[in-house]
């Protein structure tokens, strides 16, 4: 056990359905503190650039197409074991599958429209909260 910070996006399906203040309620009371936070677009390349860990996947090209439709909220969260406790608190990728009373089965829509991202291991959290803020906007 650790402290550790981690990435979450909120996606553009739950900006649009307007349930970010929901989101945050579930993270908070799962344990982990947003120590930063900002809305904002991605650009399509912004996107590519982002998942280009999926660049081979049939749904790269879609899912850059949503994840640059519409506003994103990106945060830092941080906690004990914070990538494992996010990942427990949004579910299984398809909300379909996922456990109820996590974020993506009360909010996610489909596999792609699936409300949130979270980073999956503590080393890739640091590349992608880099990818997101600067030292200077996260505030423990
Ligand atoms: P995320 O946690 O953001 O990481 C990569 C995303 O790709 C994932 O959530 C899903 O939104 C999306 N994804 C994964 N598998 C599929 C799939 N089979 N079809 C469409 N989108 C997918």
């Amino acid at each position: 056990m650790s402290i550790q910070k981690t990435l979450s996006l909120i996606k553009p399906d739950a900006v649009a359905k307007n349930v970010t203040g929901s989101i945050n309620a579930k993270l908070e009371q799962a344990g982990l503190r947003i120590i930063a936070q900002k809305r904002l677009r991605l650009t399509k390349e912004q996107a590519e650039e982002f998942y280009k860990v999926h660049s081979d996947k049939a749904f790269y090209r879609s899912l850059c197409e949503f994840m640059s439709s519409g506003p994103i909220i990106a945060q830092v969260l941080c906690g004990e074991d914070a990538v494992a406790k996010n990942r427990q608190t949004m579910g299984a990728t398809n909300p379909m599958n996922a456990e109820i009373g996590t974020i993506r089965r009360d909010f996610g829509e489909s596999i792609e429209h699936n409300a949130v991202h979270g980073s999956d291991s503590p080393e890739n959290a640091a590349i992608e909260i880099a990818f997101f803020f600067s030292s200077l906007e996260i505030i423990e």
